[in-house]
């Protein structure tokens, strides 16, 4: 959830280290800090190892650095979610050890710290700070004899827990070490350079092509050399290269005042590379060659079980109404921290399907674990390449909506639907449950989805309107049936996130269950009401709210006059098959939440308490 950058080479590493963790600032933002190695410094010759923290965003430490620049080509730094210890500059990374010869970075929980603390402190080791990673520091000097990696991977032999780690030592200027266990940590090099950061937007302004680090390795980077071994044995490993195609603009705001807002326009794209080549010629079938390694799998799987947190399960109930009603399979969605916890029935006919943007989420990860080891096969579907649960999966199918910066997830929920569409409908063609012209239909109409997108992008004048009239209103609820229940969970999980308003999702059939009681002129409602078979259920809901004085918004399909007679305000988007209307009623209430938090002045990109992915339980 923290943010890693480390760099060697002959550039200036304050510039690095800075760029790299605005990329990504939003990973973890409570606190910041670098480690700078200057050389020079000292009349001895020995370096210097030069540490400068701040509390509060990067920016305050960017100001302090500003003012008196760190010299060196040998760094560390981070950015901080904070889990051990309050957030403040005391307890933000980099941590040293006794002799100030160590500064050591680390995302990740150490969770036998407080008996490692105790032993140290037998041994006359004093720490200024309640973090765990402070203890990691101690220890790797404790075991330093003047080679950094051979210390590391002592000092790791002690640990139980998970970490990505970044560590610079004093004695050798030379030297840049990292290890992973449970949290991502990727390497690039390039002439007589070495990168190392938690994750891809940091590197992109160097290189393309990175090395991806397992669990249990080591990887020292030097001047122009970079090399991997296992943490249990010092012998070197080799790594592929994985070539990234995110290119940098995709890290930059480019004019738009928010990630969150350029990410929901990007939307028309990212669908496009999310379908692209994945439609026969024909476009009569799916093609996912990524579901190759479960060729057998697939042709005797019984049941799937859908596992994932969040906007990620919203998108999974999704998968459920589509992949049951055309894949004929029964389906089953659970939040993967109560999957991970419950006896889940599982066996080798089972399908689990983890969807998850980062592919780092701890739970998820957790859940496909579990899933294995009971036999089941494990498919994800994932937006960052090589992260952990792809890794850790029979195969993946990614979504290709480019680099997500804003903690409140947008491209990346469409684009995970439209992978649900596409493997809904090349299972229904692999079982033969749907007659091909249907399947046919089907894809002309997914096929479209990105330039009726365009249009809803345009059409904002009804969504400016609620945003100024209920900006300050009470709360929202949000309905919707079917498909589109799953929606109003969406929608209401945008406003919360980044508005700090309250919003329920709920499924209209059960609002005279409950949540009638609440209808009142200062809880507007958002329904989502398309056409589809549901629609005429829907418009008796709208009608009980509107009979109890309520204010109703209603997401409708073009040209539904009726529903305007029965709404105060109706956000119309284009005319689609009902089954394909969750891919279109997600975006205006996506703009919704987003203007209604720029209205209450919120830190839209980067909502308190919140973090992009979350790596912890
Ligand atoms: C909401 C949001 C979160 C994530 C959830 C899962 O906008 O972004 O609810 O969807 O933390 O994250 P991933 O998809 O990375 O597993």
């Amino acid at each position: 959830m923290c943010g890693i950058v480390g760099y060697i080479g002959q550039r200036n590493a304050q510039e690095v280290l800075l760029r790299g963790l605005r990329r990504l600032e939003y990973r973890g933002y409570d606190s910041a800090g670098v480690a700078i190695l200057n050389n020079k410094a000292n009349p001895s010759g020995a370096a210097v190892l030069q540490i400068k923290k701040r509390a509060g965003k990067l920016k305050g430490l960017e100001a302090l650095l500003s003012k008196r620049p760190l010299k060196g080509n040998l760094g560390i730094s981070h950015v901080r979610w904070a889990t051990h210890g309050i957030p403040n500059a005391r307890n933000a990374h980099p941590h040293r050890d006794c002799q100030g010869r160590i500064a050591l970075v680390h995302n990740g929980i150490i969770e036998n710290y407080e008996q490692l603390k105790e032993a140290l402190a037998r041994e006359g080791h004093t720490f200024c700070s309640q973090t765990d990673t402070e203890v990691l520091a101690h220890l790797v000097g404790r075991f330093y004899r003047g080679r950094l990696e051979d210390a590391l991977r002592a000092a790791l032999k002690k640990v139980r827990g998970s970490y990505a780690i970044a560590v610079i030592s004093r004695d050798e200027p030379g030297k840049l070490v990292g290890a992973r266990m449970g949290s991502p940590l990727i390497a690039g090099s390039g002439e007589n350079e070495g990168f190392l950061a938690s994750d891809i937007p940091a590197l992109l302004d160097y290189t393309k092509e990175v090395v991806l680090l397992d669990d249990r390795e080591i990887i020292v980077l030097e001047r122009g050399k970079l090399s991997v071994s296992n943490l249990d044995k010092d012998q070197p490993l080799k790594k592929k290269r994985v070539k990234i195609n995110w290119d940098v603009s995709s890290a930059e705001k480019e004019g738009f005042p928010h990630f969150m807002l350029k990410e929901i326009y990007e939307q028309p794209k990212a669908l496009r590379d999310t379908l692209g080549g994945r439609i026969s010629e024909k476009k009569d079938a799916i093609i996912l060659p990524e579901l190759k390694p479960l060729e057998k799998a697939l042709a005797s799987m019984q049941r799937i079980v859908i596992i994932s947190c969040g906007t990620a399960r919203h998108a999974g109930l999704v998968g459920k109404y589509i992949l049951e009603q055309y894949a004929r399979v029964p389906v089953e969605v659970d939040i993967s921290s109560e999957f991970r916890y419950r006896s889940p029935i599982l066996n080798q006919k089972t399908l689990v399907l983890a969807i998850t943007q980062s592919g780092e989420t701890a739970d998820t990860l957790a859940g496909i674990r579990l899933a294995k080891e009971c036999g089941a096969k494990v498919l994800s579907i994932c937006n960052v390449l090589g992260s952990s649960i792809p890794r850790e999966s029979d195969a993946v199918i990614y979504t290709h909506a480019g680099p997500e910066i804003a903690v409140a997830s947008t491209k990346a929920y469409t684009c995970q639907l439209a992978v649900l569409y596409l493997l809904t409908l090349y299972l229904a063609g692999l079982k033969n449950a749907l007659p091909g012209a249907k399947i046919k239909q089907l894809i002309a109409g997914l096929e479209k989805i990105p330039q009726e997108l365009e249009k809803v992008l345009q059409n904002k004048k009804v969504i400016l309107e609620c945003a100024r009239r209920y900006y300050h209103s009470f709360g929202f609820l949000y309905l919707g049936r079917s498909l589109n229940f799953p929606t109003a969970l969406e929608g209401a999980l945008k406003i919360k996130e980044i508005s700090y308003m309250h919003a329920e999702g709920y499924a209209a059939g059960e609002m005279k269950h409950g949540p009638i009681a609440l209808i009142n002129p200062h809880l507007p409602v958002v329904c989502i009401a398309p056409e589809s078979r549901v629609h005429q259920k829907m418009l008796s809901n709208i009608e009980e709210i509107k009979a109890r004085r309520g204010i109703v918004i209603s997401v409708a399909t073009a040209g539904d006059k009726l529903i305007a007679h029965h709404s105060n305000h109706v956000i119309y988007i284009p005319r689609v098959a009902g089954v394909l209307s969750p891919l279109l009623a997600a975006v205006p209430l996506q703009l919704l939440a987003y203007h209604i938090a720029a209205k209450r002045g919120c830190d839209i990109d980067q909502p308190k308490n919140l973090a992009k992915s979350v790596t912890v339980e």
